[in-house]
């Protein structure tokens, strides 16, 4: 086919090098795919309630474009158990979060506008703000997330800072109460919009997970994205978005010409799932593997490798030496038998990498841990050694 046909943007893409890292092989184990463990969903409930749903015509019907008014409900209800006050019109049902970012990204950008993106950050979001042609400026994470000051140094006139605020993917790292009030400041000052995904929130392992931006946000300033992906099953395929008034309708104008309602079958279950059993979110396997993985890495790795201890979520950092390139030493990880994700690949430091516990199986951990700090051990012994021999300048 001709490739003119294709729009800039769509001949601009280029399939994802990712798909092959996150493929799995028989014999490797994988640290690297980020999708929630089946072993977590449970299916004779999930049969039980989709078998109630399936019997009434209304699952079969469509649904008003904003969501199913009673999910609508529950979803506000949900949101005020940590903090955020909403009514039902400040609700839009999505199909996933990552349709929000969609629909947000067509509501708000212009091409060329900036948007301001955390530096590692959700490959999602990025590619839902490339669709729409924005200018990306990168804003460093760092071990409590984004700091407000480096926040503050961004350009000026830009729509919005996304923020993936607690349990971060890619990092697991969550930002501290108090910088969560310096972002907003930040944002007030310099008038931008704080886009806030807290799809990984519920999945909270020690104690509560912070409260979320938007709990402060008096001047409808931040826009806060859910799903019901990682606290219950991914493939009902639903999501929210809380914002003011204004915005959710535009949102849903903006929706109708995109898909005018989201499924009715997966909302339906999603409903009577938390009239049923209400949400309990799987967290005491994730918890599980994530304290495996912590007292393998403490055991295995060499020294000068740093890691941190999320307290949520699917994920875990880790920090090589300057001197060692994660991508470069990828095809040697997969040779001794383990993968994970490099860094770079999230727009992070050559020298990091995504560490991901959630679909690992428990026993595979510490056994997958060994391999990957032997080859990181190797790896930096022929570095040293490179390094020993090169002529001083
Ligand atoms: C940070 C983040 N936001 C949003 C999503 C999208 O999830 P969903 O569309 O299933 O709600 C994901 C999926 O992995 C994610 O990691």
């Amino acid at each position: 086919m001709d490739p003119r046909f294709f729009a800039k943007r769509a001949a601009a893409l280029s399939d994802s090098s990712l798909k092959e890292v996150l493929e799995t092989h028989p014999g490797i184990i994988s640290f690297a795919g980020g999708l929630p463990d089946e072993q977590a969903f449970p299916i004779e409930q999930i049969q039980e309630v989709a078998r109630r749903i399936a019997t009434s015509p209304r699952a079969w019907q469509y649904l008003p474009t904003e969501g199913d008014p009673a999910l609508r409900e529950a979803v506000a209800e949900h949101v005020a158990s940590f903090g955020i006050q909403a009514g039902v019109d400040n609700i839009l049902i999505t199909q996933g979060s990552q349709q929000a970012l969609d629909l947000i990204s067509m509501a708000f950008i212009d091409p060329g506008d900036k948007v301001l993106l955390e530096a590692p950050g959700y490959l999602g979001a990025i590619g839902a703000v490339q669709n729409y042609e924005a200018e990306i400026v990168d804003i460093p994470v760092g071990e409590e997330g984004v700091d407000p000051d480096r926040l503050a140094q961004a350009p000026q006139g830009a729509k919005f800072f996304y923020t993936v605020s607690t349990f971060h993917n890619p990092t697991g790292c969550s930002i501290p109460v108090d910088k969560r009030r310096e972002l907003l400041e930040v944002a007030a000052a310099k008038n931008f919009l704080i886009v806030e995904d807290g799809a990984y929130r519920e999945l909270c392992f020690d104690g509560d997970a912070q409260p979320p931006i938007k709990s402060f946000d008096t001047d409808e300033r931040v826009i806060y994205l859910g799903s019901f992906s990682k606290s219950l099953v991914p493939g009902v395929r639903v999501g929210w978005v809380v914002a003011a008034k204004e915005i959710i309708k535009r949102l849903a104008l903006l929706k109708q010409a995109v898909d005018l309602a989201s499924n009715t079958l997966g909302q339906l279950f999603v409903l009577h799932w938390l009239r049923e059993y209400g949400l309990r979110p799987p967290v005491e396997l994730y918890k599980e593997k994530r304290d495996r993985a912590l007292a393998a890495l403490e055991k295995e790795m060499p020294p000068d490798v740093a890691w941190n201890r999320p307290q949520g979520g699917f994920f875990l950092w880790i920090r090589l030496p300057a001197l060692l390139d994660a991508t470069a030493m990828l095809s040697r990880a997969r040779q001794e038998g383990v993968t994970y994700v490099p860094g770079a690949a999230f727009r992070g430091a050559p020298s990091s990498l995504r560490f991901s516990f959630s679909q690992v199986q428990p026993e595979e951990i510490a056994p997958g841990v060994e391999r990957l700090a032997r080859v990181i051990t190797k790896e930096l012994e022929r570095a040293r050694k490179r390094t020993s021999k090169s002529p001083v300048a």
